[in-house]
């Protein structure tokens, strides 16, 4: 599907502005696109239904590697307990940080709000990794997430990646990771997301992250106070071939170190 038939970016903002999925139904149709039946409230000045089609990936959007699955993070009581375990892990809080996500409520809040949102506006996001051996199994056994998230200063997206303990040291982050680099530079017509970049954003003593951002084949441009990050010492990686000049990509911040 074109970009031509995507939404407006009036209309884009008015859907990403909802609160939650509880002003549209998404319906996934056989074409791969997802119909948005939104209802805009009154005060916004809306019509009383929008249908629009995107390319919103289905709710059952996969994407396989030899090992994995990577799958959507849903709003569901299930996927909000393996949230909560795994930002509460003590790897995950020495990477990242406490993100006061403690419950699985809060997980679930998070889950509907800002990674529903994240999808409506951006087309992509937080998924969810897990084993492909037992992708026919009900609960099929989730080992963490990786991200492809585009801040809004930035004109290409980051890649993230979080994994419970006890599946590290496998190279299933960078496996996930490969995979999803991929599909976010792939073109768009061929099911991508059609990005001429991608970012790896760490911090700068985040030794097993950066090391997983090496060995996706991310160059090292040196080392940045992001604000997005809140000025701390960030290593800002990016795939080859992008312009020596990040600005081009939105990093404002002048270089601290090589
Ligand atoms: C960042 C994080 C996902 C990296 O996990 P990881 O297990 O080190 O990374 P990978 O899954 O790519 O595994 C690489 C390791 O597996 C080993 N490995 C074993 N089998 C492998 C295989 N088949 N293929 C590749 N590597 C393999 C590699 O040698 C490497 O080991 P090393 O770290 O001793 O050199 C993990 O540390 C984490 O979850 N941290 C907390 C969250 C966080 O800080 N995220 C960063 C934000 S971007």
């Amino acid at each position: 599907m074109s970009q031509g038939l995507l939404l407006s970016a009036s209309l884009w903002t008015l859907l990403a502005g909802c609160p939650s999925s509880q002003n549209r139904n998404v319906v996934s149709v056989p074409c791969g696109c997802t119909i948005v039946v939104s209802s805009v409230p009154p005060q916004a000045g809306g019509t009383a239904f929008i249908i629009a089609l995107m390319t919103l990936p289905a709710a059952d959007w996969n994407l396989y590697t030899d090992r994995l699955r990577i799958s959507r993070l849903l709003p569901t009581d299930n996927h909000a307990h393996f949230i909560n375990q795994l930002y509460n892990s003590p790897l995950f809080i020495a990477g990242q940080g406490a993100t006061g996500i403690d419950t699985d409520e809060k997980a679930l809040k998070m889950i509907t709000g800002f990674v529903e949102s994240l999808f409506a506006k951006q087309n992509h996001g937080i998924y969810l990794v897990s084993f492909r051996h037992d992708v026919e199994a009900e609960e099929n056994v989730k080992i963490g997430t990786v991200s492809v998230m585009k801040g809004d200063a930035f004109t290409v997206p980051d890649i993230g990646f979080a994994l419970l303990p006890q599946y590290t040291g496998k190279g299933y982050a960078q496996e996930a990771g490969k995979a999803m680099m991929e599909y976010a530079m792939r073109d768009k017509i061929n099911g991508g997301l059609g990005y001429d970049g991608v970012f790896g954003f760490t911090s700068a003593t985040n030794v097993q992250s950066r090391k997983a951002c090496e060995s996706l084949g991310l160059e090292l441009r040196g080392i940045y106070p992001l604000k997005v990050f809140g000025g701390g010492k960030s290593a800002v990686y990016t795939v080859k071939g992008m312009d020596k000049d990040l600005r081009k990509y939105g990093v404002e911040e002048q270089r601290l170190e090589e």
